[in-house]
């Protein structure tokens, strides 16, 4: 019989997730990864940050299917065998998700609200004006599958909406810059989302020579991934002004430490990771139909 492979560090969720694709997944043995009895039988293995070694460990694993859309927390095993296939799980719903959470950030930014809470809380009576949304500026970072999507929610609110990717491939109503245009698409983005993958090219990517690049005061909103930061150069940016605000979503470390010095910055925004989550009913779903159409793409 087929065996479906779960791992996840989070041992409640593991089980919840094992008992639920078996449910999805009538035809196959659904196991937890320390289930496994024989490796040679492992065809599937469902993942969210596997131990190093884990998949090297079951020579005749057909696909790694990642809880999640982003795949780095499988590739950054150094062990990983090299030609075996990796599923992203995306939903609709996670699509939406982000398009909400782009779409409130960038409004909070744009309507200078950090500003008018500051204010409220001396009871300050400060208007703040600021442009219309055609007159600023929004700069995405990476215009896959989320970037594009939160580029056209802007787009639709009225912004003046930049893509920067490899490709620079072109999206109606967003001006788009290839991997040779970085300096020019930062020069006029004031408020800049990163929704770039973690990979070699993309790990530090917001220094300090980028935050340089962008106008004084820009303003940052990092959804990818910790490690696209370097933390240091986010501090000393926020501290010069070259930065005016930050929303970080991912980090580093997670869950965030609880001494970091992030928590409690007057200029930095915290959420734990929560972005677009997978929804576990419909992602659980999409992993098993993905399982089943890998299956039958190569039978055919
Ligand atoms: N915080 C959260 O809750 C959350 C949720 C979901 C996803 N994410 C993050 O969002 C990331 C993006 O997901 P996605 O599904 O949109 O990815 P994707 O569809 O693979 O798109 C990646 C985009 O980044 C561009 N890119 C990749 N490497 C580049 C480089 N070296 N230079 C310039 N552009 C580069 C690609 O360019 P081309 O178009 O030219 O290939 C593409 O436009 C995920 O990997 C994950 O880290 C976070």
């Amino acid at each position: 019989v087929s065996v479906v492979a779960v791992s996840l560090p989070n041992q409640e969720r593991l089980a919840w997730w094992v008992n639920h694709l078996a449910e999805l997944l009538p035809d196959r043995r659904v196991l937890a990864a320390n289930d496994v009895t024989d490796a040679d039988a492992v065809d599937y293995a469902v993942v969210w940050m596997p131990p190093t070694g884990m998949i090297a460990g079951w020579p005749n694993v057909k696909a790694v299917i990642s809880i999640g859309a982003g795949i780095d927390h499988i590739t950054c095993d150094k062990e990983f065998p090299s030609g075996v296939p990796i599923i992203k799980t995306i939903g609709p719903d996670m699509t939406q998700r982000m398009r909400e959470y782009i779409a409130l950030h960038v409004l909070r930014f744009h309507r200078e609200l950090p500003d008018l809470e500051r204010s409220q809380k001396n009871s300050t009576w400060e208007q703040v004006f600021t442009p219309t949304a055609p007159n600023r500026n929004i700069g995405i970072l990476g215009m896959g599958h989320f970037g594009k999507a939160c580029a056209l929610t802007l787009r639709d609110l009225g912004f003046n909406v930049s893509g920067w990717s490899r490709s620079g491939t072109a999206v109606a109503g967003i001006e788009t810059y290839n991997s040779d245009g970085l300096e020019a698409f930062l020069a006029q983005t004031e408020i800049l989302v990163c929704l770039l993958p973690l990979t070699d090219e993309t790990s530090g990517i917001l220094n300090a020579k980028l935050f340089e690049k962008l106008p004084a005061g820009a303003k940052v909103i990092n959804v990818g991934r910790g490690q696209h930061l370097v933390e240091q150069d986010l501090l000393a940016a926020l501290e010069s002004g070259q930065i005016s605000s930050a929303v970080l979503d991912v980090f580093t470390t997670e869950p965030l430490p609880k001494d970091h010095v992030f928590w409690t910055h007057e200029k930095i925004t915290v959420t734990p990771h929560v972005a677009s989550l997978i929804d576990p009913i419909s992602g659980g779903k999409i992993i098993a139909d993905n399982i089943g159409e890998f299956d039958r793409a190569s039978i055919s």
